[in-house]
Order: structure tokens, then C-alpha cells, then sequence
């Protein structure tokens, strides 16, 4: 059982989430491509090579996929636009199919009676963009900010909230560092460019919105909780710095004007030129901050080049992509975001959910593990209510199953189940207690 909408304070919402190139399908209505089908099409990095060209096929479903969020009763629809789908070359020509098919889901999403969360970018960066650099190019920032123009000029009269950028942390250190995502580079240099590059974008493209006259802008960044792997001072310090560029790194740049002491140590000769000019932008006001939770880490020292730390196996129970689950951490990071950074600041809980192994019996999907990790969470969220941080509201991730990254279409995380053969739609048991705990809207 879920928590009930009574059992938190009125004005808070409920939502739940998709990004673009996870379900709408690239291949169709004129989208230009993207560096996630190229870093799809080069072996080793994504599993069975598999990407978003068909995806959910949302792009013709969308009106039975706004039906299912509007039959639970969410509040909030938290979806993203992709730029190269908007301009198929980044900059530029404009592709008219593009732009309609997302006027004509913003006014679906109204006619339903929910609200419009847009992200501008979810990590579908233009191919013709990839080219030039992509983030490690300062010159994104106006490139994102006339995408921004064009999203602004024809969606931004009927949004209800609007985030730039999904989760600087993958675009910056995920994608350049690790070479996880696309583009899948290892080159700390190309980091340290990119995870400033990607905050003096989210800075003008609150700039452009808000001269637009659009309201409730915000930011959304991933924080994954830091727990040291045993009780040394090594493991500590070590914790410590994951803590700094994962965690802080986005945040102080955004609420303190600074990047993190322990970052710019290993950073300092690679930043861009005058870095230390951005921060007015960067710091531009917000009306609130997104948190994507999922996972905490263990992380122990290693000998080797900075950061010199591994993570280490964990004991509690683990979800199907090996993240231990713990609402401890949600917890955590909603007091200390307003301790430390927000203050009064509204805050939302952007993502949370969890995969699992889903399968469809006799038409349905038992997914208890899935409820529990949801109720529990919400229960984390209760807790910080409770003690006086302004959480506005929470969004899970995500409606349906979709393409998970380098993980390919493997990793389920829906409400929703989809067989990615048939594209059919079933709810899972999570879909109905979400059903079962908010009734009609409020
Ligand atoms: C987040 C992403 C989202 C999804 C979930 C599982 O980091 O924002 O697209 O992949 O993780």
C-alpha cells in the first residue's frame, strides 16, 4: 500500500516522468539524429547495440499514454523535448512536424487536466552539435539558448514548470569522465569544460524563459548518497570527494557562486578560460530545485590518478540494476539541500523509482518490490515535511518501460509494463496503488 494523497499536505503534488528519446522513438516525424544513436551504433556501449529509433513509439501512442497518467490521477506530467526532434541539425531550420507533435501533447496533457513539467534537454544532444564539441564547446550555451527561444515561443504560454537540463552530473561527469553515456569520453579535461559548459547553459536558458514571461523555472540534478565503506579517515576523505563533484559540485555552483575546494584541485588546469566570470549566470533565481534520487554508494580508496576511489558492494537489498536501495539517503538530502543550499526554496523529488525484472501473467504484473520501494521513499519525504522542508512535491520515475540508456530496452522501471515487440501497454500492480492512493485529482 501506498501512502494517500491525505496523508501529506494539500498543496502538494504527485507526478510521474519520461524523457524523450526514452519513449517518443527518433526514427520518426523528421528528427534529426542524435550523439545517443551513434554512441548506440559503436560496440560495447550500449547492450544488444539497441537505441531509442522505435523506443515506446510514443510519438504516435501519446494520446493512450496521457490517458494512463490521467487515469491514475497525477498531477504532474514531467516530460522532456528533444532538441534534435525541434532542430534536426541543433541550429537553424526548425522542423515544423517536430514543434506541432509537442504543442499537441502540452494541450493534450491540459485537456486531461494535469500539468506540463518540461525539461528542455534530456541528454539527446543534436549529432550535428556532437560535432562541433558539444558540451565541451562554450558555444552550446547560445546554441541551447535559441533552442530554448524556439521551445519558449510556442510552448511557453501553457507550462506549468520548467527545467533546462536534466541532471548536469550525467551530462558532465557520466558522459566525459566515465564514458557511460554519450559521448563516451575519458578525458578529464573535457569534464571539467563540460560540467561548467552545462551550468552557463541552464543559466541562459532561465534567462531566456524568464524574459519570455515564463514562471516556476527551476533545475533538476541527481544526488546519489556517499557512504564510506569502512570507518578509516581514507575512506572518509574518499566519500567526501565523491560527495563534492557528484553531489555539490552542481549545486554550490548554482545556490554559492563556487565549485568545491576538493574538484578544483584536480579541475583548476583544465576549466575554461574567465570560468570564474559565469557565476551571475549561473546563479540566475530559481523558483525551485528538482532532486532525482535513486541509490546511495559505498566507496572505499583506491592507489591510482585523482579521484583514486572505487565503490565497494553493499549489503542491503539491491534493485534490478544493482543500486541498494535506501530512503534513508532521500531523507538526507532533502534536510541538507535546505540546511545547506535552498532554504525556503520549494523543492521536488524529480525521479525516483526502481527497475525490476517485470513480466506479464495471465494479462497483469505483480510488482511488489516496486510499491514498497515507492511507499518507503514517500515515507522519507513525510519525514522531511515533517521536520519543515518545503518538499512541493514528488514525481516518480517512470510511466512506462523504456530505453534504459547503455542499458538498452533490459532495465524496467515503468508503472506501465511495455513489450517492446508489440509496444503493448499493461499496468503493473504499482500503476493501480498509485491509482489506489491519489483517487481523482484534488
Ligand atoms: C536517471 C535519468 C532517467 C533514467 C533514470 C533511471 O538518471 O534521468 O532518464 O534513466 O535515471
Amino acid at each position: 500500500m501506498l501512502p494517500k494523497r491525505a496523508d501529506f499536505p494539500a498543496d502538494f503534488q504527485f507526478g510521474v516522468a519520461t524523457s524523450s528519446y526514452q519513449i517518443e522513438g527518433h526514427s520518426f516525424g523528421g528528427a534529426g539524429p542524435t550523439h545517443w544513436d551513434t554512441f548506440a551504433a559503436t560496440p560495447g556501449n550500449v547492450v544488444r547495440a539497441e537505441n531509442g529509433a522505435v523506443a515506446c513509439d510514443h510519438y504516435h501512442r501519446w494520446e493512450e499514454d496521457l490517458d494512463l497518467i490521467a487515469n491514475v490521477g497525477f498531477d504532474i506530467y514531467r516530460f522532456s523535448t528533444s532538441w534534435a526532434r525541434v532542430m534536426p541539425e541543433g541550429r537553424g531550420p526548425v522542423n515544423r512536424e517536430g514543434l506541432d507533435f509537442y504543442d499537441r501533447l502540452v494541450d493534450g496533457m491540459l485537456e486531461r487536466g494535469f500539468k506540463p513539467a518540461l525539461t528542455l534537454y534530456h541528454w539527446e544532444l543534436p549529432a550535428a552539435l556532437a560535432d562541433k564539441g558539444g558540451w565541451r564547446n562554450r558555444d552550446i550555451a547560445s546554441w541551447f539558448a535559441d533552442f530554448t527561444q524556439v521551445i519558449a515561443d510556442r510552448l511557453g504560454d501553457r507550462i506549468w514548470s520548467a527545467a533546462p537540463i536534466n541532471e548536469p552530473w550525467c551530462v558532465g561527469w557520466l558522459s566525459h569522465f566515465l564514458g557511460h553515456h554519450a559521448p563516451g569520453l575519458r578525458d578529464i579535461r573535457a569534464t571539467a569544460h563540460a560540467m561548467h559548459h552545462v551550468l552557463v547553459a541552464h543559466g541562459k536558458s532561465i534567462r531566456v524563459m524568464r524574459s519570455h514571461g515564463m514562471k516556476n523555472l527551476g533545475a533538476v540534478c541527481n544526488l546519489e548518497y556517499p557512504i564510506p565503506a569502512d570507518e578509516t579517515p581514507e575512506a572518509a576523505a574518499a566519500a567526501n570527494l565523491y560527495d563534492a563533484y557528484y553531489n555539490r559540485f552542481f549545486v554550490e555552483g548554482i545556490f554559492k557562486g563556487r565549485y568545491p575546494q576538493e574538484v578544483m584541485e584536480a579541475f583548476a588546469p583544465h576549466m575554461p578560460h574567465n570560468w570564474e566570470d559565469d557565476f551571475a549566470l549561473i546563479g540566475e533565481k530559481l523558483d525551485w530545485l528538482g532532486l532525482n534520487y535513486y541509490t546511495c554508494k559505498r566507496i572505499a580508496p583506491t592507489e591510482g590518478p585523482w579521484p583514486a576511489h572505487h565503490e565497494v558492494d553493499g549489503p542491503l537489498p539491491k534493485t534490478a540494476m544493482g543500486w541498494e536501495i535506501y530512503p534513508e539517503g532521500l531523507y538526507q538530502f532533502l534536510t541538507r539541500l535546505k540546511r545547506e543550499y535552498t532554504g525556503d526554496l520549494p523543492l521536488y523529488v524529480t525521479e525516483n523509482g526502481m527497475a525490476a525484472p517485470d513480466v506479464v501473467e495471465d494479462g497483469k504484473v505483480e510488482d511488489p518490490h516496486r510499491i514498497a520501494y515507492y511507499r518507503d521513499h514517500l515515507a522519507a519525504v513525510q519525514r522531511a515535511i515533517a521536520e519543515g522542508v518545503p518538499v512541493k512535491g514528488y514525481i516518480g520515475w517512470s510511466l512506462m518501460d523504456n530505453y534504459e540508456w547503455a542499458l538498452g530496452y533490459e532495465k524496467r522501471f515503468g508503472l506501465v509494463h511495455v513489450d517492446f515487440d508489440s509496444l503493448q501497454r499493461t499496468p503493473k500492480a504499482s500503476y493501480l496503488a498509485w491509482k489506489d492512493a491519489l483517487g481523482s485529482r484534488g
